[in-house]
């Protein structure tokens, strides 16, 4: 049996600049769909897949974030007072008993590659997860991040969360060359970062869901950077895919690009209609609309 995942990397440290100008003093994963913030449906999909350590890579303007998993004392004791039992509830299960939080500095935001080896001092020697709140998985049954780690125990090896997309898309995801390896699961020879269409190895695009071996912050320290200047995770990953097994595994939930507005736009419209409370109500809403 391989080693448990345990521990979670939320690289929230990026500008979010395809989001001004929501984002000029407020963290993108603070953003809400429906009545949560990104950054919490994250953790609570680590939290599903039994990691019990959320790592926050975070940078300046994003104290909100640590604010959010902290305890509110005036809050809570105002609801109790009010008898809002409900609410109460709701405010104090947003870190379920036994998980804990570490919170990291990037100081320059120097790519996604970079954020995660920040991280390498909290992480230690032990595979770990890395989740991008702004790319949001609504579970189809199970959750995204459940089904890799099931396909972590088995393989024991690294996985990366992949979709398949349309080849005009592929120069916005780093993208796998790759041979199936069984039922939505792929093994990995090859992995390039926001290719055009013509250069693209083929249309299975990583999401922003990785299982990693800990060798690969050996491999962020001595990548040069790549696209953008930025220090990429996939340039890493390509380079640990010479030494040992990476398996792409395309998850049966649907992903939406909420560092995109349109993306965002559309997690709200369907996560509302999905949403025990509200979703009657806004379906109704949304049949009355003349447009
Ligand atoms: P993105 O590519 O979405 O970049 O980063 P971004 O800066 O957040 O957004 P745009 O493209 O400017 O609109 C992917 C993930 O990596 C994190 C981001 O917070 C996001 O979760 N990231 C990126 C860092 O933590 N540090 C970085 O230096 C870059």
């Amino acid at each position: 049996m391989p080693q448990k995942i345990r521990k979670a990397v939320f690289p929230v440290a990026g500008m979010g600049t395809r989001f001004l100008p929501a984002t000029k003093a407020n963290p993108k994963e603070m953003l809400t769909v429906v009545d949560k913030p990104l950054i919490q449906y994250a953790a609570e999909e680590a939290v599903s897949a039994g990691i019990t350590e959320l790592i926050f890579v975070t940078g300046r303007n994003k104290r909100s974030i640590a604010d959010h998993f902290d305890k509110a004392y005036e809050l809570e004791a105002e609801l109790e007072l009010k008898n809002k039992t409900a609410l109460l509830e709701t405010v104090k299960g947003i870190l379920p008993k036994g998980v804990s939080c570490i919170y990291l500095r990037q100081a320059d935001a120097l790519g996604l590659g970079h954020a995660v080896s920040c991280a390498r001092p909290a992480v230690g020697n032990e595979p770990f997860a890395v989740l991008l709140a702004d790319d949001l998985i609504m579970g189809n049954g199970k959750t995204c991040l459940q089904e890799m780690v099931e396909t972590y125990e088995y393989h024991g090896c690294s996985v990366l969360g992949a979709q398949q997309v349309p080849m005009e898309d592929t120069s916005k995801y780093g993208v796998v060359d790759a041979e199936k390896a069984g039922d939505r699961l792929w093994s990995v020879s090859g992995m390039v970062e926001k290719p055009a269409p013509e250069d693209a190895p083929s249309n299975i695009s990583v999401v922003g869901r990785y299982i990693l071996t800990p060798h690969i912050f050996d491999l962020l320290e001595t990548i040069p950077s790549g696209a953008g200047g930025e220090i990429q995770l996939t340039d890493a990953i390509a380079e640990l895919l010479q030494k040992e097994r990476v398996l792409a595994y395309e998850f049966t939930g649907k992903r939406y690009d909420c560092g995109d507005k349109l993306g965002y736009l559309q997690a709200n419209v369907e996560y509302a209609l999905k949403h025990d409370e509200l979703g009657e109500g806004f379906a109704e809403y949304l049949r009355g609309l003349e447009v």
